[in-house]
């Protein structure tokens, strides 16, 4: 699975966190920045991440700022990104199975190093059940989201 990552300056310690530990499991990534404590705009970097995921070029981002407010608000306004704010294992995976998420939104200055990586791994173990034949009430619902998207 290939996965494409970004953080603006108050998320920049738990990327490097997190990339160390999804190298060491083995996953493709894409490291999209920001490479240091300097200030940016995280609108940038969830436009990159975004951007990756509807090219195709990562199956699922994930995405930190300070809170995780600002990164989910921007990644959710692109076509084809579902962005959820999960800081509980639980949403982490259901967001995937249930809604469909692409993309895991992280605030580092809410969560540590540890549950960061118990969410991630949530996450990306998570398979989408609305294409399977028990899933159907997952697909409907998904599908009223993309009629409301396309709606703009
Ligand atoms: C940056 O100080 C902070 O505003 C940003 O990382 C984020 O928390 C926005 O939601």
């Amino acid at each position: 699975m290939r996965i494409a990552i970004g953080a603006d300056h108050g998320g920049y310690a738990l990327k490097e966190n997190l990339l160390e530990y999804l190298r060491e499991e083995g996953f493709e990534l894409i490291d999209f920045g920001t490479n240091s404590l300097s200030s940016v705009d995280y609108p940038d970097f969830a436009k990159l991440v975004g951007q990756a995921i509807q090219e195709k070029k990562a199956d699922r981002g994930i995405l930190i700022c300070g809170s995780g407010v600002g990164v989910c608000i921007a990644a959710n306004k692109m076509k084809g990104i579902y962005a959820g704010l999960c800081h509980d294992c639980y949403s982490a995976s259901q967001g995937v199975e249930h809604d469909g998420m692409n993309l895991l939104c992280l605030g580092s200055r809410v969560i540590g190093e540890e549950l960061a990586r118990s969410l991630v791994d949530n996450f990306l173990k998570a398979e989408y059940l609305g294409d399977q034949p028990q899933g159907e009430r997952f697909a409907r619902r998904v599908n009223k989201v993309k009629a409301i998207e396309n709606e703009g």
